[in-house]
């Protein structure tokens, strides 16, 4: 195959990585124009950039602008070797011109991939099913005038801004004048089903950290009079300074896990949240504190809520019953989704979601910013105001330590908050996450496309090289418009055809395509039509008399690929695991029928589940392609040190696909296994080699790829007993290549070091979490002849029904005490045990020996955890000057 493409030959983890794991920190910083609207799950800019370059690069590629002039001559590019493609990575960082080259991302999502491909030259088209995702991807890829957008806000402050603020004022603790209120603090109360009293869902009665950290002192509220004060630990009992109450603001609350006891009663009868809700309706909510700001004296604090602040609310409750019909406010029924918590909680349409004020400020802004003349301009300031929207409503809740309001979506689902905060819907100078401030995130996106930058590492520095061209995209709505020019501008032409509606059928022409880059749905990680709609309802209040996408009540459900089986009952659509299969390898079609001959697709994938891997490739496979190349790149969630996160796939994989153009030759399932794992275990070697710590998940995740990559080249003719293999099956048939082979070896190296038994745990039980299924590892065990029930003789294992309990160090240290015979992992345990209780400089001798320091560095590398490794080095140590103190005598 001369034709194969770089990102099938080679692809530069390691340096994309390097920035890739800066970048998921630090977004705003390295990519302004992908965090001026809020969309689930994007992917890192500099991995889809990468992808890009891999994918198209040729010989006749070109750098653009004014480096180019100093190309020819030699600017220090290094030639590339197009069978080993290394050196390509020398232009990550260049102005690459694919002039004219067509790029198709039919999952467009929050847009990566069209806006890096426009970086570059490329046309491109993107599909998408959800009009949000379309609208937030017009956005970030048109043009505006700056100083436009600037007046458009100036004008609006005037009009409405300073009306809005009114409603955010309070009385000053330090001056005169009145300060702006940043957040109010709320509280939902629910009667007592006992004696009828209201009870405030208060967890605790900590209100937040002083705002600066070398302050050790906290804001707590007194839960008898609601006073607002401060104290040294809120673990201790304090006193209010008010009323005298005295209490513990850590244990004063009344909620836990979803039930609430009442402090009125005598009996305290425990009562579920959700029960009460069905019986008395959504909870009333209370105001009860307030974050200021006073811009005279550039001071901030919190302080308890006065009749002037009740009054001011009160004052906007009044003017929205007079203008609620008037105003855009969408009063929408919720769609009924599995992920949605908040129905139980009583929030049945859109309107409720939100407090009057929050409705009435909203409103006046959505109605101000309808009134702006200029179609582009009104657009941009609504997209600043749906992303503000996040941040005003009454399900996001106050960060106490940060000092500052957490949006609703900090998961992928709405959940009900029983002590949300109000922010302020304008902003003042100080506030986070208002409009202001959202409107400056989203100029600042606008800024990047005119002077768009590179960041990259050099020596563990993060350093900025500016480009020389703009992200520009003139959008159509005609894919056969791209190419001409824009209007009567001579030197504009069109170069973006976005699409909202189903990818399942794509209206553009066969064989137009040079590559498909994308990020498929994960099976189901996201509900994205369910989350969308939040913001969908607002934005159609402006947009429908223009789009056509916009005039439906809520986002499309039926077509949406995702699984969703939970919803069986409860959604207008069932969406099962099939639905997710024959939708995606719809798309997976349109996008093999689009591609020129020898262009490639690749995509993103992450799932933990074997069952995600195996949908989705059963989709490629099925759509005709073959998978070419398998890499492990840095996702958005890797560095979690939760123990249950341990065992997880640490990669996001980058799948890089072509056409299979005949019918494979018939080969058995046999023939192949051997080559899969070869390729594996020299994948992991390298892996390895490069420094990384690998998980039995990792493992798993890179023999998978290997495997695919063998077997998606024969597919569908792989025999096996007489049948053909499925994908499933195959996947499940390398799970044992995992366990029987590497897994053997990583057993034998340790066992070299230590009884098989302590190899074993390090190898099979370490890195799984705290408790894992009887039945999973029991299986993994058999086929090392061993049985569960050993471990757990030797105590370090707990049996609790189905699952075993993994014991500690500390828990084990009273029975390792007594054994006669101590395995390796238990002695190291011990010696973890003596460090812990601060024992070990006296007692560690009978505790040493090769065995244990081999398996405490283990340890080490499993956890994550230095210690175990200084523990080693310590024994290791004075073990060995023991033994020439002794030589000597
Ligand atoms: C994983 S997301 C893509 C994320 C994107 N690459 C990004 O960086 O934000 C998958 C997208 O597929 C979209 N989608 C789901 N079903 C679709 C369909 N039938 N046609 C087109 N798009 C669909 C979802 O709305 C979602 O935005
Ligand atoms: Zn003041
Ligand atoms: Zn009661
Ligand atoms: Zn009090």
């Amino acid at each position: 195959m001369n034709d194969r493409r770089p990102i099938e030959v080679s692809f530069p983890i390691e340096e994309v990585n390097t920035i890739a794991e800066r970048e998921a920190h630090a977004k705003r910083y390295y990519r302004p124009v992908y965090t001026m609207h809020k969309w689930w799950a994007r992917r890192l800019g500099s991995v889809f950039r990468t992808m890009l370059i891999y994918a198209l690069a040729d010989e006749d590629m070109n750098v653009a602008g004014l480096r180019q002039a100093t190309f020819a001559e030699n600017n220090g590019l290094p030639e590339v070797d197009w069978d080993s493609p290394d050196s390509l990575w020398e232009y990550y960082l260049e102005d690459l011109d694919f002039d004219g080259k067509t790029v198709l991302d039919p999952f467009m999502g929050g847009g990566t991939t069209i806006v890096e491909s426009l970086r570059m030259g490329c046309n491109a088209i993107g599909s998408e099913l959800n009009p949000v995702a379309w609208f937030v991807v017009k956005k970030e890829v048109e043009p505006v005038n700056l100083d436009e957008l600037d007046s458009a806000y100036n004008k609006l402050e005037e009009d409405v801004g300073q009306e809005i603020q009114d409603y955010y004022r309070t009385e000053c603790p330090h001056c005169d004048e009145h300060a702006d209120a940043m957040y109010y603090f709320w509280v939902d109360e629910l009667p007592c089903r006992n004696c009828g009293e209201n009870v405030p869902l208060f967890k605790d009665y900590r209100l937040a950290n002083a705002r600066s950290s070398k302050d050790s002192f906290y804001h707590v509220v007194c839960p008898d009079c609601w006073n607002v004060h401060t104290t040294d630990d809120y673990r201790t009992e304090t006193s209010c300074p008010d009323c005298t109450h005295e209490y513990t603001p850590s244990d004063a609350g009344h909620v836990s896990r979803g039930k609430y006891t009442c402090p009125h009663c005598d009996e305290h009868p425990e009562m579920s949240i959700i029960e009460s809700v069905k019986r008395f309706g959504r909870a009333e909510k209370s105001l009860f504190a307030v974050e200021y700001y006073c811009p005279e004296t550039e001071k901030k604090g919190y302080k308890s809520v006065t009749e002037f602040d009740r009054e001011l609310f009160e004052a906007a409750e009044e003017e929205l019953g007079e203008k609620m019909d008037s105003l855009p406010i969408p009063t929408t029924e919720r769609y009924r989704g599995s992920s949605d918590r908040a129905r139980n909680h009583g929030y049945e349409r859109y309107d409720q979601m939100f407090n009057d004020r929050q409705l009435l400020c909203l409103g006046k802004l959505l109605d101000g910013i309808s009134q702006i003349e200029d179609q582009n301009v009104k657009e941009f300031l609504l997209l600043a105001f749906s992303d503000t929207t996040t941040f005003n409503n009454m399900f996001c809740e106050y960060h106490t330590s940060a000092n500052k309001i957490q949006g609703m979506y900090k998961r992928h689902t709405i959940t009900a908050r029983h002590t949300p905060v109000e922010n302020n819907v304008w902003g003042t100078d100080a506030g986070a996450a208002t409009f202001s401030t959202e409107f400056e995130k989203m100029r600042a996106g606008k800024e990047f496309c005119l002077n768009p930058y590179e960041k990259y590492v050099e020596d563990g520095e993060t350093k900025q090289r500016d480009g020389v061209g703009k992200i520009e995209g003139f959008v159509t709505d005609n894919p056969d418009k791209i190419g001409e020019p824009v209007g009567d501008s001579t030197d504009a032409t069109y170069n973006v055809h976005l699409r909202c509606g189903t990818s399942e059928y794509l209206p553009i022409d066969d064989n137009s395509v040079d590559a498909v880059i994308t990020d498929p749905p994960y099976f189901d990680n996201v509900m994205y039509s369910e989350t969308a709609d939040f913001y969908y309802v607002w934005l159609k209040q402006v947009l429908e008399d223009e789009y056509e996408h916009f005039t439906a009540d809520l986002t499309p459900k039926a077509s949406e690929i995702v699984s969703d089986p939970a919803g069986e009952d409860s959604v207008d659509t069932y969406r099962d695991k099939d639905h997710f299969v024959t939708g995606l390898t719809n798309v997976f079609d349109q996008a093999n029928q689009k591609l020129k001959e020898g262009g490639i697709m690749a995509f993103t994938f992450h799932h933990k589940e074997t069952e995600g891997w195996s949908t989705v490739l059963q989709s490629v496979l099925d759509a005709g392609f073959y998978v070419t190349a398998l890499y492990p790149i840095r996702g958005e969630m890797r560095g979690s040190t939760h123990i249950h996160d341990k065992a997880n796939i640490e990669y996001d994989m980058i799948v890089v696909c072509r056409d299979r153009e005949e019918q494979p030759e018939e080969v058995s399932w046999r023939s192949i296994e051997d080559d899969i794992y070869f390729r594996a275990s020299q994948e992991i070697e390298r892996l390895e080699q490069s420094g990384s710590r690998l998980t039995q998940g990792d493992i798993f995740a890179v023999t998978m790829g290997k495997c695919l990559e063998v077997f998606s080249q024969h597919y569908p003719s792989v025999t096996h007993k007489g049948g053909t293999m499925s994908v499933e099956k195959a996947l499940e048939t390398i799970r044992g290549i995992v366990d029987e082979q590497l897994m053997e070896e990583r057993v034998q190296i340790l066992g070299d070091e230590m009884d098989t038994l302590s190899a074993i745990y390090l190898t099979y039980v370490l890195g799984r979490g705290g408790s894992i299924s009887y039945n999973a590892l029991n299986k993994d065990l058999r086929t090392r002849g061993i049985d569960v029930a050993e471990l757990v003789r030797e105590g370090l294992l707990e049996q609790e029904g189905d699952s075993l309990n993994v014991l500690g160090p500390l828990r084990r240290a009273e029975r390792i005490e007594n054994k006669r015979n101590p395995l390796a992992i238990d002695k190291a345990h011990y010696l973890r045990y003596l460090f812990e209780a601060d024992k070990l400089s006296q007692q560690f001798g009978k505790w040493t020996d090769e065995g244990a320091i081999a398996a405490l560095r283990r340890l080490a590398d499993i956890e994550n955890d230095d210690e175990y490794a200084n523990i080693a080095d310590y024994v290791a140590e004075r073990t060995d000057t023991q033994l020439e103190f002794d030589d000597f005598f």
